[in-house]
């Protein structure tokens, strides 16, 4: 059984001034506890409609989206939150941290729609800070960091849940090079430290040449 398993999914998104787009095209794929893995391919070609999916935020139009077995595609949107919540981290392209917290506190927020003790809270976001090198910038709110610390500050708070897998869409997009490649060189060190499976997009070809293992989609399809 695989961790992750993709069976046949298509989306057709509904009309807009009397056409409709078929974004993906029967995608299978299986990701593996562990996987360090990247969905790669143009402008259109479905890669975040694919993780979109995968991290339960939309329903595929047909195909089924099935977690350590167990089949995700019709369970109601009150338990879907509730499944994301627990079981998937999110990093996005333009960061979307909560502007009025500090970074400790956006990481501990998220423990906190969880119900984890205060004491918890802290001491794993002080850590994870730690861990990502901003250990000087705790108590400073995302405008007043860089790109790259803020997408930092993402990626302690998506593992901050203790999600089954990381899904980031294109988490380098707003970074120049240096900056994206150290914040891939840090997912990946997470990746072997803690065990934590990501999953990401891009088209840059310096990212997807840091991933275990390349997903290839063109016109809602997987190529490889
Ligand atoms: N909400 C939507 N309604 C209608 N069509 C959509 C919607 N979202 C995406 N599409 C279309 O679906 C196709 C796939 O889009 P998607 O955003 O998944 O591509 P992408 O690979 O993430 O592109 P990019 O690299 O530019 O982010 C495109 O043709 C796009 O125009
Ligand atoms: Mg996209």
């Amino acid at each position: 059984m695989a961790f992750i398993e993709i069976k046949n999914v298509f989306k057709t998104y509904a009309e807009i001034a009397g056409i409709s787009t078929l974004a993906l095209n029967g995608v299978t794929l299986n990701i593996e506890k562990g996987d360090f893995a990247a969905i790669a391919g143009p402008s259109g070609s479905g890669k975040t409609t694919l993780l979109n999916i995968i991290g339960a935020l939309d329903k595929p139009t047909t195909g089924q989206i099935y977690y350590e077995g167990a089949d995700i595609t019709n369970i109601s949107i009150n338990r879907l939150a509730d499944f994301r919540l627990h079981q998937i981290g999110f990093v996005f392209q333009a960061y979307n941290l909560i502007n009025v917290l500090t970074a400790l506190e956006n990481v501990e927020y998220i423990m906190l729609l969880q119900n984890r003790p205060c004491e918890e809270r802290t001491r794993r976001a002080t850590e994870l800070l730690a861990r990502v090198g901003l250990a000087d910038f705790m108590h400073r709110r995302p405008s007043q960091m860089s790109g790259g610390q803020q997408q930092r500050v993402a990626v302690a708070r998506a593992i901050a849940a203790r999600p089954k897998v990381v899904l980031a869409d294109e988490p380098t997009a707003n970074l120049d090079s240096k900056t994206a490649g150290e914040l891939l060189d840090l997912m990946k060190e997470l990746n072997k430290e803690k065990g934590v499976t990501f999953l990401f997009s891009t088209h840059d070809k310096m990212v997807m040449d840091k991933a275990d293992k390349i997903f290839h989609v063109k016109d809602g399809s997987i190529i490889n």
